[in-house]
């Protein structure tokens, strides 16, 4: 085995937390474990992961369960698709897996709210698949290890952690292993003071030797979007020609030509919501644009702008944004549901 396992093992093995469902390995409590753990801290988790699996002991109680009943069991661990998904996938095991989990991760992932964490995870620790189970805590973890410095808000960079992953996991004991990485990170290699004095695998963490633990992981800072509300204007003239505006010289798609625009509060939007032709979302870097499409009741139009009657085959030679071709798509395919 390699170092970095053996270290991690000897110390799970004194240190590990006493956690009701891994006192058995049954697929069943390590999948509804799993599913609760999901944006639930571990101590809230306990009682709930009692009761439920007293009221639903295995894949097909909960498969035949009253839905209200399991709404009622779920109560105070929020997220209720989480619930809604595991009965789901509950029905799932029943018609195609004889009311027995899947024994392979690629088969887990096949089931309903269930992830490449969590299909690791239960084909881990349920069924001795070497295979890493990637969560926040193994990003922090291999990130500080191995001081990878790919941005854990990107998806593509689950591969990379994967791959970190399934070369330290230990081939005789992969649950353990996983295990025991959350373990770690929920008790020594922590986000803001991580204990490294007594972490069994400092001498072979990279970041620790460096001295920039604090450094990992790495994630972008979400900028947050500004919600911009908009109304746009379908104005045709008698030769069934667009009136379009050209955008001011700055800011937001410059001197691109869209049909007229005027900024609105999200109150007078929502009251425009009902009698509009179409709504449009567009996302930019800093923005979110909300757009109505709608007839106007007058044409009102702000001087300052260049403005043209433009016919669709006109548009070929004019810089047209994507948010106009979107709201132009929306328009032809409502014209023809209402054909
Ligand atoms: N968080 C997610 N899965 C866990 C597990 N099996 N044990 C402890 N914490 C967890």
């Amino acid at each position: 085995m390699n170092e970095f396992a053996q270290q991690l093992l000897t110390w799970y093995l004194t240190n590990q937390r006493h956690l009701p469902w891994r006192e058995n390995k049954n697929p069943y409590y390590v999948w509804i474990s799993e599913i609760m753990l999901q944006q639930t801290q571990v101590t809230t988790v306990i009682p709930y992961f009692l009761s439920f699996i007293h009221q639903f002991p295995d894949v097909e109680s909960l498969a035949h369960a009253d839905e209200a009943v399991l709404m009622k069991a779920w109560e105070g661990l929020g997220y209720y698709s989480r619930a809604r998904n595991l009965q789901a996938a509950a029905k799932q095991i029943v018609c195609d897996y004889q009311g027995k989990l899947p024994k392979c991760r690629t088969e887990l992932l096949k089931l309903k709210g269930i992830g490449p964490y969590t299909a690791s995870a239960i084909a881990s620790i349920a069924f001795d698949e070497i295979t890493a189970a990637i969560d926040g805590n193994a990003f922090r973890v291999f990130s500080r290890v191995k001081m990878e410095a790919s941005d854990i808000g990107e998806s593509k960079s689950r591969l990379i952690f994967e791959k970190i992953g399934d070369t330290l996991i230990s081939r005789t004991s992969p649950g353990d292993f996983n295990q025991a990485i959350m373990d770690l990170g929920a008790q020594l290699c922590t986000p803001k003071q991580p204990v490294c004095e007594y972490c069994p695998v400092a001498k072979l963490c990279l970041s620790y030797q460096y001295g920039v633990q604090l450094e990992f992981p790495k994630k972008a800072k979400k900028i947050k979007k500004k919600d911009v509300y908009l109304l746009a204007d379908l104005v045709i003239n008698e030769e069934g020609k667009f009136l379009f505006e050209q955008r001011s010289k700055s800011g937001v798609l410059k001197d691109m030509w869209t049909f007229p625009l005027t900024e609105v509060t999200q109150q007078v939007y929502q009251e425009r919501k009902s009698t509009a032709l179409l709504e449009v979302k567009h996302v930019f870097t800093h923005l979110n644009w909300y757009i109505l499409l709608q007839i106007p009741p007058e044409v009102v139009r702000e001087s300052s702008k260049a403005a043209r009657w433009l016919a669709l085959d006109d548009l070929s030679s004019y810089p047209i944004p994507k948010v106009q071709h979107k709201l132009l798509q929306g328009l032809s395919s409502d014209i023809r549901k209402n054909q």
